[in-house]
């Protein structure tokens, strides 16, 4: 059975990514950085021996080469990089900390390093395991807000994270193309879960629905790409 690794994967999307994969029979690695509290997460390991959970904080590099150590040698097929964060919940009362003029740069720093470095690190880390893996699908989970041409919202923090992190992932396309690997890039469409801005009109388990196939038919002539959950591609 293919394998998955899914960060993230405790609530929001990456709970029902990990529903989806498993219920398909699929190994998945799914990681939370408090096992502890993950309930939902724990119920659905306790229903299907496939499922791994891992703690793992992404944004502590030390953590993720530990976890890349455990798992030397295990072939991946898709290395799901989901956790992310908007700022500080609810968005629509701190959208004010991400606007100019009131930049919280505390805010910033933390969103960068959760939505730029940690997927980065993470595909640096299980790179070897993907190219071992049959698919070698490295796939990401951004955003329209990353969108210089879509100018949605203007939350400076995010977009500016999730923008650098689509730029960052064209380059390793391009770098990994060779080896076989497959890079691509996704919105989930504006989803009712807790990053909602109040606008959200996509239900959890329709846009992992919709993923999921564009996941699985990706080939090499897809790498780089920025698609929404309709298969639309979005523009830069
Ligand atoms: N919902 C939308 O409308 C929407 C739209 C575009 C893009 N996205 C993207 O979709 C992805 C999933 O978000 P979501 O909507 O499912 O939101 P969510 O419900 O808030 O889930 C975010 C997940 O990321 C995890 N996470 C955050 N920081 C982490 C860290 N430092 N280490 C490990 N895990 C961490 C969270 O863990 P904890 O539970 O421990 O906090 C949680 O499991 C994100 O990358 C987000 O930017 C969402």
């Amino acid at each position: 059975m293919p394998s998955i690794l899914i960060t993230g994967a405790n609530q929001g999307l990456g709970l029902e990514f990990t529903r989806q994969y498993a219920a398909d029979g699929w190994t998945v690695i799914a990681c939370c950085r408090t096992p502890e509290s993950a309930d939902s997460l724990a119920e659905l390991a306790a229903d299907h021996d496939t499922i791994s959970i891992e703690k793992l904080d992404i944004r502590d590099h030390a953590a993720i080469g530990a976890l890349g150590q455990k798992y030397t040698n295990m072939p991946l097929d898709i290395l799901l990089n989901n956790a992310g964060i908007i700022g500080p919940i609810p968005i629509a009362e701190h959208i004010e900390r991400q606007h100019f003029g009131k930049m919280d740069y505390e805010v910033w720093r933390d969103v960068i390093e959760t939505n730029t470095f940690a997927p980065v690190k993470m595909a640096e880390t299980f790179i070897d395991n993907l190219a071992a893996g049959e698919q070698k699908k490295l796939v990401n989970i951004s955003s329209q807000l990353a969108s210089i041409t879509e100018r949605i919202i203007p939350a400076i923090a995010y977009s500016s994270s999730k923008t650098a992190l689509n730029r960052t992932m064209t380059i390793i396309a391009d770098q990994l193309k060779e080896r076989g690997i497959i890079v691509a890039i996704f919105c989930p469409g504006q989803v009712k879960t807790r990053m909602d801005f109040g606008s959200a009109t996509v239900e959890i388990e329709q846009s992992i629905s919709a993923l999921r196939p564009l996941i699985a038919a990706l080939t090499l002539d897809d790498t780089g790409s920025f698609r929404d959950h309709e298969g639309r591609t979005i523009a830069w």
